[in-house]
């Protein structure tokens, strides 16, 4: 049997209360006529505990954007992996490349993020990913095998290959590009954590849409999409739920 596979929509900042119901809505008949897929929405905090109450019945799974290392303090603006969880997460994206650059998050803190997360029983999608000028350097592989040594927990996670150069750009790898870089992650993955390569799932994000799903989702290697655009549009992300088949 086919593994399922992960369509994780990540809102980013935006999405308010009713354009986010009639997405949900679409992306809850998608979902229920597909099986083999699961589904993930990652709205804003504000939204996440309502969301996940319009998806309750649906086999549609709400995560959190980010989450504080710690449980709980002085940290004005930041949200704990707990309060995710109670607000009915049950993913959250750590490491994401928008956090590593504008907030100037490293690998250790994402490691400290991710187990925080699964700390309080969720599922960290970690992401990593190089720039441009790393893959024009030809140091592509090694950017991101120490992202993925240096970020990795142990237990339970995904991971997230997202170039930063194709995050919102409409760029994307090669299909061949994308296969061995998933295939180079679970390598470094499997050795780091003593986990079998069939137990580690790697999605690609950056630039996935409805015409481009379908290639990507069937390409070696990949488990999944993380999806930023084109989640918010219902019939976009509606087709690439179904590209999942
Ligand atoms: P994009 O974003 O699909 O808009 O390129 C992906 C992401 O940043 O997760």
């Amino acid at each position: 049997m086919p593994m399922r596979k992960f369509i994780i929509g990540n809102w980013k900042m935006h999405g308010a209360a009713a354009e986010a119901h009639t997405l949900v809505e679409a992306v809850a008949e998608a979902a229920a006529k597909a099986p083999q897929a699961e589904v993930i929405v990652c709205p804003p905090t504000t939204l996440l505990a309502q969301v996940t109450s319009w998806l309750v019945g649906s086999n549609v799974k709400t995560g959190g954007q980010d989450c504080h290392a710690e449980a709980e303090g002085a940290h004005t603006g930041s949200i704990s992996a707990a309060m995710l969880e109670e607000a009915g997460a049950a993913y959250v994206i750590v490491g994401h490349s928008e956090r590593r650059a504008a907030f100037g998050e490293t690998n250790d803190e994402v490691k400290k993020k991710a187990q925080a997360a699964m700390g309080v029983g969720l599922i960290p999608i970690i992401c990593v990913g190089e720039t441009a000028a790393e893959r024009d350097a030809g140091k592509a592989e090694e950017v991101v095998a120490r992202q993925v040594s240096e970020s990795l927990p142990k237990g339970h996670f995904l991971l997230a290959y997202e170039p930063v150069w194709a995050i919102g750009t409409g760029k994307t790898p090669t299909a061949r590009d994308i296969e061995s870089m998933h295939a180079h992650i679970i390598a470094v993955a499997a050795r780091e954590t003593g986990l079998a390569r069939e137990r580690i799932f790697v999605v690609y994000g950056g630039s996935v849409n409805a015409a481009n799903a379908r290639q990507i989702l069937a390409t070696k290697g990949v488990s999944g999409v993380l999806v930023g655009g084109a989640s918010l549009k219902a019939e976009a992300f509606c087709n690439i739920i179904n590209s999942s088949e």
